[in-house]
């Protein structure tokens, strides 16, 4: 009962994961939480070269669902962070590179959601915004972490404290959004970036993600050791073989891929 509420599907060399709560504007309720974690254990998700994670037209997300915020107890808390609430780390951990395709709201932990993604794809009229402070809480799925990295300080305090809503094509100024689309075509423009990151080779577009990630945390002389040992580790595969070797022959390269 609970898959229903994502939907699973490949196009291409791309796995869609669509949000299905759509009469609750995909309120990140629990379920919908576990159906998502469900969701990326299938063999779909596996097998793709990357993961698109969509919602509605109306949003993306409208964020945690209201409805289950209220009587909570630290047990509770502590248990939820346990089970479904850890779904935003298991995305920003996919192997793979994932994009959020965003149409509507994109609000609270809905941008929390889109944040655990490498990249955001959003349509003209998206809106982005957290609410939490508003109503005596914080974004705590993994976004005041992620928007400090990605933003520094000044812009996450701007955003969580100052900002009610901010439009599309001001979050792709502040960096928040990677591209904007035409409305209604964030997903196709997701899944044409899809098909372009499924082009490349699979080995280092894994090292490459799992390298920058990495990065954030580690020293200068821990980065550049990771960096080397990548690169000692990719220069030797078919892939770059064969790209070496298209490149003297002048010929696009055919790499052997997952
Ligand atoms: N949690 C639970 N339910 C939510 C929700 C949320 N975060 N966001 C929307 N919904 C529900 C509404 O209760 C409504 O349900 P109903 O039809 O059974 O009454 C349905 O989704 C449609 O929302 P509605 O408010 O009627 O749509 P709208 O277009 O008038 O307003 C928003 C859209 C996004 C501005 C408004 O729904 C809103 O402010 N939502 C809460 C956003 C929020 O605070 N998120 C962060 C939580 S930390």
């Amino acid at each position: 009962m609970s898959d229903e509420l994502v939907a699973v599907r490949t196009h291409g060399r791309a796995c869609v994961l669509e949000l299905r709560r759509e009469r609750k504007l995909n309120a990140l309720s629990t379920a919908l939480e576990e159906a998502l974690g469900h969701a990326l254990q299938r063999p779909e998700v596996k097998a793709s070269a990357c993961v698109v994670v969509t919602g509605g037209a109306r949003a993306f997300s409208a964020g945690a669902d209201v409805e289950e915020l209220r009587g909570q107890d630290p047990a509770s808390i502590l248990a939820y962070y346990r089970e479904t609430g850890d779904v935003y780390e298991r995305v920003a951990g996919l192997p793979q590179p994932t994009i959020a395709a965003i149409s509507g709201y994109c609000l609270g932990g809905g941008l929390e959601l889109a944040l655990a993604c490498d990249f955001r794809v959003a349509d003209a009229g998206a809106t982005f915004g957290l609410p939490e402070v508003a109503i005596g809480i914080v974004p705590s799925s993994g976004g005041t972490h992620r928007l400090v990295r990605m933003l520094g300080t000044a812009r996450a305090k701007e955003l969580v404290l100052l900002r009610d809503r901010v439009d599309a094509e001001e979050a792709r100024r502040l960096g928040l959004v990677t591209e904007t689309a035409p409305e209604g075509e964030a997903l196709d423009r997701s899944l044409a970036l899809a098909e372009r990151l499924g082009e490349l080779p699979p080995l280092a577009v894994a090292v490459a993600k799992e390298a920058i990630d990495a990065m954030a945390e580690s020293s200068r002389a821990a980065g550049l050791g990771l960096e080397r040992l990548a690169y000692g580790m990719l220069a030797q595969t078919e892939d770059a073989r064969e790209a070496a070797a298209a490149f003297s022959e002048k010929r696009p390269p055919r790499f052997r891929g997952r």
